[in-house]
């Protein structure tokens, strides 16, 4: 006797469909969003980071984001456990890392990260290094305790980007993500409370870009045609959740032209709550804007399953499940391409296969004791 198998469900339908980002076919609409865990010492992800990824592959994330990893230059960033995208020891535990994601079926990209001004001279990895930033202006506006990056400097970090792009193809990674957001380096030129310069990459939007541009333009020179570029970018910055970079779509659209123009194959626009609309008069959250301004794929991340934000994470809240039927609504319509989850993935390495299976009765709530382990 034949068996009729189950119809599959709304959620599986539309998130399964593959999608291409310039060369890349990813199976389905599922990334997991970029997550920093500190679990990797000496910079070097070891076998219970790469089993932490490999899981959430073979359990059906289409494209992992890696946690930020610092490029090659020293002021990128402030801990030794934080995983380094470069040196020896570091890329030979990176490629074990994207090795065991393929072999689950996933796809899987580093998230290339440099702190600028956030960084605290005196740190880890390298102590003596100091904060750099376009104007030596911490993210609150405190000034005199970092330094104005000189045209040096520019190139010297523009290098650290291209080459550790050149290492991730060289490595066996699907493409990378340049990070772009939450007041970080590349922010901190983007945006008008860190940027005050009065050189050409400072002033109007497009002035501001410039340095981001450079990096995309320069990535873009060294990896094949067909390797992608996604570019993260936000609004809202650590320590100034609030602020924003574009009060109006023709300011976004002024940001991100030159961005798209100098190599970006999809935008990565993060929110802190996916269902909010970015600007009045229409219901496009902010990839949906990017989508509509830039013509190029778009990721969405905010709250996806949960009904807090991250936010509250960070102090020890947890997070009941929340449903994704108005997320599947906007998928079907095209406003954005992919959906990045990042608490519900930490807290449930199963979650995509989950909503991929229909089982969305099984979803269990966040507990921010998920961020202790790296289970
Ligand atoms: C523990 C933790 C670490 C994070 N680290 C990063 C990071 O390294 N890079 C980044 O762009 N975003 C980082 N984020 C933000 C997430 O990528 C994501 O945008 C945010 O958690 C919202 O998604 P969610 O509501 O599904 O958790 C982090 C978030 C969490 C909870």
């Amino acid at each position: 006797m034949s068996v009729t198998p189950p119809a599959p469900s709304r959620a599986a339908e539309i998130l399964s469909r593959p999608v291409s980002i310039n060369g890349l076919t990813v199976p389905n609409r599922i990334a997991m969003a970029p997550m920093t865990r500190m679990f990797s010492p000496d910079g070097i992800p070891g076998e219970d980071v790469v089993s932490y990824y490999a899981r959430r592959a073979a359990a059906g994330v289409g494209l992992i984001v890696t946690e930020g990893t610092y490029v090659g230059h020293d002021s990128a960033g402030q801990s030794d456990r934080v995983p380094r995208f470069h040196g020896e020891e570091q890329l030979a535990g990176w490629a074990k890392v994207a090795e065991a994601v393929h072999a689950g079926g996933g796809t899987i990209v580093p998230q290339l990260w440099h702190i600028g001004m956030v960084r605290n001279q005196g740190e880890p990895p390298f102590a003596d290094a100091p904060a750099v930033g376009p104007s030596g202006v911490r993210l609150d506006g405190t000034e005199g305790v970092g330094k104005a990056m000189t045209q040096r400097d520019l190139d010297d970090v523009i290098g650290a980007f291209a080459q550790a792009a050149a290492a991730a193809e060289r490595i066996g990674f699907d493409g990378v993500e340049l990070h772009g957001a939450h007041g970080y380096l590349l922010d901190q030129f983007l945006w008008s409370g860190t940027n005050r310069r009065t050189d050409a990459y400072g002033g109007d939007p497009v002035a501001r870009a410039k340095f981001a541009a450079e990096i995309i333009a320069a990535v873009r020179e060294t990896v094949s045609a067909e390797f992608p570029i996604i570019f993260r970018y936000s609004q809202w910055k650590q320590e100034a959740y609030d602020v924003r970079l574009a009060e109006t779509p023709e300011e976004l659209e002024a940001i991100l032209a030159p961005l798209a123009a100098a190599g970006v194959d999809a935008f990565h626009a993060s929110t802190r709550r996916y269902w909010l609309p970015e600007f009045d008069g229409s219901d496009l959250n902010l990839a949906g804007w990017t989508k509509k301004l830039t013509g190029k794929p778009t990721i969405t991340v905010g709250s996806v399953g949960l009904d807090g934000d991250f936010i509250g994470g960070f102090a020890g809240e947890g997070s009941q499940v929340k449903g994704i039927d108005d997320l599947l609504d906007r998928l079907e319509r095209d406003e954005f391409d992919m959906v990045a989850v990042g608490r519900a993935l930490l807290q449930d390495p199963e979650w995509a296969a989950k909503v991929l299976g229909g089982r969305l009765d099984e979803l269990a709530p966040y507990d921010a004791a998920a961020l202790k382990t790296l289970s």
